[in-house]
Formats: C-alpha cells, sequence, structure tokens
C-alpha cells in the first residue's frame, strides 16, 4: 500500500541523491516518481498514484511485487545468520547453488556469487580469460567478441563487452581486447533485411573475427540469448546452435549473458533453452532473487572448473574474492523465490501471455509501430516515423513513455544505447501477468502512438 506523500523525500532527493544516465539540471520540473509501494504487478507513488509496472522494476521483479514468502525467508535468514563470507561456507548459499545445478542441464554446475550483472559478467570475462590460458598453455587467449547493441553492466569490463557507444564514450579507453559484430536484426540487417527471414550472416561474423583475429588470441564470446536493454533482439532459429558450433570449432568459450532472459522471462526457465545448446559459462542476477535483494551468479560448466583443478600448481584457483557475494539473506531470497517460480511454473504464464500480448500489439493499427519483436514476456516496440524505417526521435520517445504513464503503465525504453537508434519501447512486465493486465498495457499504448 502507498505510504503518506513525504514532500522531505523528494527535497532530499533533488538535493543529495545522484541518479544515473539522468541530467539533474532543471530536475525540480520533472522529478523522478517517487515509488512508495508495490502489490503483484503494480507499484503505487507517493501521491497514491497505481501504475501497472510493464517493466518489473528494471527487467527483475519477475515473481511480482509484495511476496511475504521471500521476506519471511530473509528474516528468519537474518535472526539466524546475518552474515558470513563464502571465505568459508554456509547453508543458503550451498543449498541455493545446489538448486541452480538441479534446474540447469548437466554439468553447468559450479556457482560463483557475486551482488549484481555486472559483478556476474566481470566475473565470466575474468573467469574465462583465466581457464583459456590454463586450457591452452603457450598461447595467449584474451580477446572477448560480443555484439553491438549489447548490454552487459556498468563496471569497466562488463562495459567493454557492452556494444552501445553512448554508454562507453565518456570512459574510454576502455579494457583492451574487446570485438564486437553486428547483431540479429532483421528489421535493418545489412546480410537479410531484404529477404522474408534470417540467413544468419551475423551469427557467422563471429567465425570471421575469429579467423582474421586468430584463434589463438580469443578467449570467449560473450551474448545475451535475447539483446534486453540495447533494443530487444531475439537469437532467430539457429543462431545459437552456429555460435555453439563456432566456439567448439575454435576452442573458444561461450558465456551467455542471463541477467535478464534468465528463470522464465523468455518463456522458458533460461533463454539458452531456446535452442539446444549447452553455454560453457552463464551469468545471472535480477531474476534469481526477482530483485528482493542483490545478488548476481556466474555458472561454470564443468570443464571450466576443472581447469582450474591442480596439487601442484599455486595458480590453479579463481583468483577473486567478494565480500558480499553470496550473503546469507541474499541467498535465502533467491530460494524462496525459486519455490515460488517453480511452484507457479511462471515461465509457462510468460510464454502463453507474452504470445498474447505480441499478438495484441501486432493488431494495433498505427504506422509509427514499425516492428513488433520478443518472446516471453520481453518485448520491443520499434518505433518510426514513416515507411522508410526513419527511427521516431529520442524526445518524442520520451513523450511516448510519458504520455503512457499517464494512462497508467510504466514501460521502458532503450535510451542511451545506439545513436539515431534509441526508438524502441519496451516491454518486461512481472512473469505474474494476466491477460487483462496485457489488455491494459495494450489499450495504454495503443492511446497514444496514433494511426
Ligand atoms: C544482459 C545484462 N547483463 C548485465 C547487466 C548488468 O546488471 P546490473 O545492472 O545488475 O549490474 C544488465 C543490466 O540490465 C543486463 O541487462
Amino acid at each position: 500500500m502507498a505510504q503518506a506523500v513525504t514532500s522531505t523525500t523528494r527535497d532530499l532527493d533533488l538535493k543529495h541523491l545522484w541518479h544515473g544516465n539522468l541530467q539533474h539540471r532543471g530536475l525540480e520540473a520533472r522529478p523522478p516518481l517517487e515509488i512508495a509501494g508495490a502489490d503483484g504487478c503494480y507499484v503505487f507513488d507517493a501521491d497514491g498514484h497505481q501504475y501497472l509496472d510493464a517493466m518489473a522494476g528494471l527487467f527483475c521483479v519477475n515473481v511480482g511485487y509484495g511476496r511475504r514468502e521471500i521476506v519471511d525467508a530473509v528474516t528468519a535468514q537474518m535472526t539466524r545468520l546475518a552474515y558470513y563470507p563464502l571465505t568459508q561456507s554456509h547453508g543458503p548459499a550451498a543449498q541455493l547453488a545446489g538448486r541452480l545445478a538441479g534446474l540447469l542441464p548437466r554439468g553447468l554446475d559450479r556457482v560463483f556469487f557475486s551482488n549484481s550483472g555486472s559483478e556476474a559478467v566481470e566475473t565470466a570475462l575474468k573467469m574465462a580469460r583465466q581457464c583459456a590460458r590454463r586450457l591452452h598453455p603457450g598461447q595467449n587467449r584474451y580477446k572477448v567478441i560480443a555484439r553491438h547493441r549489447g548490454y552487459h553492466g556498468f563496471t569497466m569490463g562488463a562495459l567493454s563487452a557492452t556494444g552501445q557507444s553512448p554508454r562507453r564514450a565518456a570512459f574510454e579507453p576502455l579494457v583492451p581486447g574487446f570485438l564486437h559484430v553486428p547483431p540479429p536484426d532483421h528489421y535493418r540487417c545489412s546480410f537479410c533485411s531484404s529477404q522474408p527471414g534470417c540467413t544468419l550472416g551475423c551469427a557467422d561474423e563471429f567465425e570471421r573475427v575469429i579467423r582474421m583475429e586468430g584463434p589463438e588470441t580469443v578467449a570467449a564470446i560473450i551474448a545475451e540469448p535475447v539483446i534486453g536493454g540495447g533494443g530487444i533482439f531475439p537469437a532467430p532459429e539457429g543462431y545459437l546452435e552456429r555460435l555453439r558450433a563456432t566456439c567448439d570449432r575454435y576452442g573458444v568459450l561461450l558465456i551467455m549473458d542471463e541477467v535478464i532472459t534468465g528463470f522464465g522471462r523468455t518463456g522458458k526457465l533460461f533463454g539458452f533453452e531456446q535452442a539446444g545448446i549447452r553455454p560453457d559459462i552463464l551469468t545471472f542476477a535480477k531474476g534469481l532473487t526477482s530483485a528482493y535483494l542483490p545478488l548476481g551468479a556466474t555458472v561454470a560448466s564443468e570443464h571450466v572448473f576443472e581447469a582450474f583443478e591442480g596439487d601442484a600448481d599455486s595458480d590453479a584457483k579463481f583468483t577473486q574474492v567478494s565480500t558480499f557475494g553470496g550473503h546469507p539473506s541474499s541467498c535465502a531470497a533467491g530460494l524462496a523465490n525459486l519455490d515460488i517460480l517453480t511452484r507457479e511454473r511462471l515461465w509457462e504464464n510468460s510464454a502463453a501471455v507474452g504470445a498474447y500480448l505480441i499478438q495484441k500489439l501486432r493488431a494495433i493499427r498505427s504506422r509509427a509501430i514499425g516492428e513488433v519483436r520478443g518472446c516471453g514476456l520481453l518485448i520491443g516496440l520499434e518505433m518510426v516515423s514513416d515507411a522508410n524505417k526513419t527511427p521516431l526521435p529520442e524526445g518524442r520517445m520520451v513523450q511516448l513513455q510519458r504520455e503512457i504513464r499517464e494512462k497508467g503503465v510504466l514501460v521502458g525504453r532503450n535510451n542511451d544505447s545506439v545513436p539515431g537508434y534509441c526508438n524502441v519501447l519496451i516491454l518486461s512486465p512481472p512473469l505474474t501477468l494476466a491477460r487483462e493486465q496485457a489488455d491494459a498495457i495494450v489499450t495504454a499504448i495503443e492511446g497514444v502512438v496514433g494511426q
């Protein structure tokens, strides 16, 4: 339930909080929403207005808000053991690692905990570099190939893997050794947009780059099963299989960044299950606890883990430690969250209501909607100004987002991702979304996009 309005929160925010990705000058005239409470798929602002949160916070509250079960599990854990680091061990971390291993395909069963998606990715990149050097002694495998438009986090390594120049530019030079290839963007693809389906030219770019750079210099490929914040680009049929085959051919590790796609978002429990492949390393955060507490996880397959074994070799260990990674309370939240997710089989609702929502969005008759794409409850609407696919200007996108909000629905957009192409509205609601709530999202969007 919404709490009482406190003008102090707004004053203190404007005076002392530093928000990311936001111009603070003039913020008084357009202050951020003050969210005071939430329940199910809805959030409430301090003035008591209700909004359908079609972004699940930031792609993360998968089981929805207000789940008492998670709160109780965390309270019990904090009472029993508020903290201990994983320099030793504790029950919640071991149990959650075991639970994840049980949900994943055989062999993907070693879990390194951290605190966020960026840290999970940073860990995966470091793991891959150290592992590649151990698996290929005498070679210098350090390069990582990622995709334009992909997002992997804000820390320097994860940002170097990120293929969004507006997010990178202010901090360059970034970490050496990161290369980018085009994303699977059939709508604007230079390989195949004139053809009815994807020809996987974009997937073949990975092999071309590996050969050009020299396979003995390449440690890993990193990709999101569906590019999320960069504008919603699902992997086309055969794409992930092609990446897996390329990695196998050249001894390169395949990292799947499942920070958004993990835990039901795409209509499967994990995004890579859209294809019949097994990655070498996985990254999770967001849906792992449904954001009730911060937690990141990097899962390695047995052959990655085994590369770090060796009694007589003092370098034979993953050289990293994290004070808060695998915090007992976060792991307790993760366990309770996975209980809910698996008991309610929320990936099935994600698949069914997601397909329904996509179909309804595609039925909107508006020249401003160039394409609706996505899978499960991860959906993008590419907005255009004309029949030549000219991207809708960013100013208009901001306005659209605001108008939809005025109709009671919070949607996202791919701001700061690619110069000139910040024209995708994004939907990523809780996986509990009901069809009537999907209808409400469609009605709000239809009401503002014009014919
Ligand atoms: C695919 C992907 N990887 C990594 C991250 C970074 O996660 P965090 O914001 O928790 O650091 C994000 C964040 O949105 C993401 O979408």
